[in-house]
């Protein structure tokens, strides 16, 4: 199947904070791109074979721009510097048409978003979202300082203004997040949403779930995540051509079908854009994506070949 995408140009651009650079992009060829639900994120086809994932951070309702906030990260394997080095003004590029992996839920009594650092972009759309709808909804954005955080001119101004709080790590504690205070006690209809860098996220999750928060209340969208490949040796079947590989302890197992010439289309390779699902036809998965939810993990019938590995000696996988 191939992937329908569109291209864009980058219309505008701007620096802002420590790192972070603020793109929007408007369609070539058309004045309207495609509808877009409030958590999206698209696809940028930096380069061949360089694909990465950024939530869409403008106004939903906004259908000719998209924008989207790209933290330059040191630790690179070239998505973000590529963003920042390529994507000047004027820059054409193809992008996919936006998913949602991180909606919001409707109809909820109450909406209590935490972003933290560049954790803020799918945020924003939510807050657009949830103003237009007349909904109750808070939006807390933390950082290590109010100098280093983008997005802030952008809030002070929206519409939504008086439902943001700013918690920076270098200003009086007074302004520190009450996480437990802010939370209350879980109650139906209270949804929590967290996006930012994994132990903030984990802090947010563990807070939500002590308080009372159902799963199914607790909102979540990782951008990074550190792969593990640890763990013992096992043997992966392909069984479309009956070849089969060792995956040694510290590979992937896309390195390792690599090895064979099995080529399997990736994005992320972080477990947390789903592109490499592979249906699993024996063995049993040792699941490590962010991606599937916990029933699909449950299911064991599919697996994230990028970062995932087995619980069983033998995995034989439909490909
Ligand atoms: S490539 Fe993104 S989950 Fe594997």
């Amino acid at each position: 199947m191939t992937e329908e995408l569109l291209k864009v140009q980058v219309h505008k651009r701007q620096l802002q904070g420590d790192g972070v650079v603020v793109l929007d992009l408007i369609p070539v060829g058309g004045t309207t791109l495609p509808a877009f639900e409030a958590g999206a994120h698209v696809d940028i086809h930096i380069a061949p074979g360089l694909v990465r994932q950024y939530s869409l951070c403008s106004d939903p309702a906004d259908n000719a721009t998209y924008r989207l906030g790209v933290l330059k990260d040191p630790a690179s394997r070239g998505g973000s510097t590529g963003v920042h080095d390529k994507l000047l003004e004027g820059a054409e590029v193809q992008i996919s048409v936006p998913r949602n992996l991180f909606p919001l839920v409707t109809q909820a009594r109450r909406s209590i978003l935490i972003g933290g650092g560049i954790g803020i972009t799918p945020m924003i759309a939510m807050a657009y979202a949830l103003q237009a709808q007349g909904a109750d909804f808070e939006l807390h954005y933390c950082g290590r300082s109010r100098s280093r955080s983008a997005f802030l001119d952008e809030l002070q101004s929206a519409a939504f203004a008086d439902r943001v709080v700013t918690h920076f790590d270098d200003e009086p504690a007074e302004h520190k997040l009450d996480l437990d205070a802010l939370l209350g006690q879980g109650q139906p209809g209270v949804h929590v949403y967290t996006c930012g860098p994994s132990g903030f996220m984990d802090w947010v999750i563990e807070s939500a779930s002590r308080k009372g928060y159902a799963d199914d209340h607790i909102h979540r969208e990782y951008f990074q995540v550190e792969v593990d490949s640890s763990g013992e040796s096992f043997e992966v079947v392909a069984a479309k051509s009956g070849k089969s590989v060792q995956v040694a302890e510290g590979q992937t197992i896309l390195e390792a079908l690599g090895t064979l010439g099995i080529k399997i289309e990736v994005s992320c390779e972080q477990g947390v854009c789903g592109t490499c699902l592979c249906d699993v036809l024996e063995g049993e998965p040792d699941h490590r994506d962010v991606y599937l939810t916990d029933e699909e993990k449950e299911a064991n019938d599919q697996i994230l070949v990028c970062c995932s590995r087995a619980k069983s000696k033998k995995l034989v996988l439909d490909i």
